[in-house]
């Protein structure tokens, strides 16, 4: 097959990872850059390990343009980029709000500039419905109304904008903008999966954590919302679905749309409590959780309706939430403390560093 290489920032992260892999199953060649300020270079070679495949990495940071040119310069087969590297924290974005928008805002800018450069003009963003806001329409089509809510969102949003202006401007430029629901579970080989450091925010990894021991319970944020069980709905969508959809978008630009968004979602959405359900039958027994106040900024339902991506990119999140939970499971009790304990962490001589 004559693909082109495509370029990963972010490609040791959790989306990030199970996307290489899904390129490589696709018989894609990837370049990773990542600076690993949130990942660990483990993640690359459990990619290896499960793919047989090898993968080019490289410990460069977006801020560093001159090392980004210098990536595109040594691989100039690379044809497109998918762009995960950023900061995910919407808790810590409203502390630390420049810090958010000069690495997601800044960082993207002197990509996008790299590729320009390098006459690379077909990028796919992580997006997520964060960008959404609290919105009217459910489940959520990709005409829904935007505006996010905290500084992480905010950051998602206005990279949404440049981009779109960017392919206003200068039409050879096409992009997918891929709004993610919530990610869960991990990989199916149970070698890899999402790998929080420190406290994790999201729901998920946090009950993953209870099951295996390393947190005493989970606080469920609020049971006064307008739901049924009182909990908030998200659509969790399996990491490797999700992986999939980013592989669909990259075939649609080679169909030269321009600017695109889409919702990648399963359009079934979960309460809390039903996940916390959910997860305690994989793992075999009830977890522990106590209800406690709202978290500032959540809101009552983020469902998907995936329709467009079904349609025009002809891909559907085809995992259940059982199968989600049971890889997660397998994934936690494996692997107890994540990435943490592997030796050799430090990359190998590819890093290049400017900055
Ligand atoms: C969050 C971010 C979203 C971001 C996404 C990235 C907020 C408000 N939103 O989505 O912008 O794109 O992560 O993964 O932070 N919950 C608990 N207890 C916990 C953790 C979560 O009850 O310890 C509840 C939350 O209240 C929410 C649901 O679980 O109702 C899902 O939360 P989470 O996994 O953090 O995802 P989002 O908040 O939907």
């Amino acid at each position: 097959m004559d693909q082109k290489s495509v370029l990963v920032t972010g490609g040791a992260g959790y989306i990030g990872s199970h996307t290489v892999i899904e390129l490589l199953n696709a018989n894609y060649s990837v370049v990773i850059i990542d600076n690993l300020c949130n990942s660990s270079y483990e993640a690359v070679r459990r990619i290896e390990k499960i793919t047989g495949k090898s993968v080019t990495f490289y410990k460069v940071d977006l801020l560093d343009k001159k090392a980004m040119v210098e990536v595109f310069k040594r691989h100039p087969n690379i044809g497109s980029v998918i762009h995960f590297a950023g900061l995910k924290a919407v808790g810590e974005s409203t502390k630390i709000p420049l810090d958010y928008y000069h690495n997601n805002i800044t960082g993207t800018v002197l990509l996008l500039q790299a590729m320009k450069e390098n006459n690379v003009k077909d990028i796919i963003f992580s997006s997520s419905a964060t960008v959404y806001g609290d919105p009217p329409i459910i489940p959520i089509p990709e005409t829904c109304p935007t505006g996010a809510t905290n500084p992480y969102g905010r950051t998602k949003h206005y990279i949404e904008n440049m981009i779109r202006d960017l392919c206003t401007a200068e039409p050879d430029w096409n992009a997918g903008l891929l709004r993610y629901f919530n990610p869960a579970g991990a990989h199916p080989s149970g070698i890899l999966g999402e790998n929080p450091l420190g406290i994790p925010n999201n729901l998920m990894p946090f009950l993953a954590q209870v099951a295996i021991g390393r947190r005493e319970y989970l606080s469920v944020f609020g049971n006064d919302f307008p739901t049924k069980d009182g909990t908030p709905i998200r659509d969790y969508i399996n990491v490797v679905d999700l992986a999939k959809g980013h592989i669909a978008a990259l075939e649609k630009l080679r169909e030269k749309p321009g600017c695109v968004e889409y919702n990648l979602g399963t359009g079934k959405g979960k309460t809390v409590l039903e996940m916390v359900a959910a997860f305690s039958k994989a793992v075999g027994r009830d977890l522990p959780y106590k209800i406690v106040g709202r978290r500032a900024g959540d809101v009552t339902n983020l469902t998907a309706n995936p329709a467009k991506a079904n349609e025009e990119l002809k891909w559907k999140a085809e995992v259940s939430i059982e199968e989600s939970c049971a890889s997660l499971w397998n994934w936690q009790s494996k692997n107890p403390n994540g990435l943490e304990d592997c030796p050799g962490d430090a990359p190998p001589e590819s890093i290049i560093c400017y900055i």
